[in-house]
């Protein structure tokens, strides 16, 4: 075993194991906040990385500085910090865990904090806000973004902007907690609400130490 792989499989069973209510789920994450960077890269976390070189690859260099995006479950702002470093100027968070933001917030990663969670409701955000949306590590066994959360990712992006979702891939397909995404995203690309782009499995490549693979979704909204 990695040293401290113990600490992210209690960290991870803390805030994301089946049956896990949202509360329950929350409180995890207000444990893990101070750790919560260390325990992932140590683990070669890489999600947070895979977002924003999809973003990269969409929005060119030119493009980047005055593009509005929104990080749904931003968290302690791993996916700010890589896509600040590519020249992203506009991004906000949005992530009901003040614990978690606490270190976003130390280092000026956002613009606006949507203090609340994402779910069938629409948040406060108002329709076609964002040249893109990303969520890095938001769906999890106990499903604290349920798979419905997909249209109000839709209703906030702009018709022409893109949405970039990365997660493991372990999580999708029959059987699995989120054996109902594919089918949806496939019912709104038929309804012309967006086209995809990528759908991407990548070995090894969400905890590339703890060879757990990731899946990338890259949609345009029509
Ligand atoms: C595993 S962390 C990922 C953080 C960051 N995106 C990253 O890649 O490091 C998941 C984050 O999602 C947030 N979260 C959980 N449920 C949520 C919901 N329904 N809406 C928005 N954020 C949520 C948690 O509070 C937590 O900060």
């Amino acid at each position: 075993m990695i040293e401290g792989e113990s600490d992210l499989a209690r960290n991870n069973a803390l805030t994301s194991k089946a049956g896990l209510t949202l509360g329950e789920s929350q409180k995890g994450f207000d444990k893990w906040a101070p750790t919560y960077d260390q325990d992932s890269l140590v683990h070669g976390y890489s999600a947070h990385l895979l977002a924003s070189k999809y973003l990269c690859d969409v929005i060119p260099p030119d493009s980047r500085a005055t593009s509005r995006v929104l990080d749904i479950g931003a968290g302690s702002g791993l996916v700010a910090k890589e896509l600040c470093s590519n020249g992203f100027k506009k991004i906000d968070a949005l992530d009901p865990n003040e614990s978690m933001l606490k270190y976003a917030r130390e280092q000026n990663l956002y613009e606006k904090y949507y203090l609340e969670f994402i779910t069938a409701q629409p948040t406060s955000i108002p329709e076609s806000t964002y040249d893109a949306v990303t969520g890095s590590g938001i769906y999890a066994a106990n499903n604290y973004v349920p798979s419905v959360v997909i249209h109000e990712i839709i209703r906030v992006v702009k018709p022409g902007g893109y949405v970039v979702l990365v997660a493991r891939n372990m999580l999708f397909g029959p059987g699995q907690p989120y054996e109902q995404l594919e089918p949806l995203m496939a019912i709104l690309e038929k309804n012309g609400k967006w086209k995809q782009v990528h759908r991407d499995i990548l070995p090894s490549a969400y905890f590339t130490k703890l060879n757990i693979d990731a899946i990338v979704w890259v949609y345009r909204k029509l």
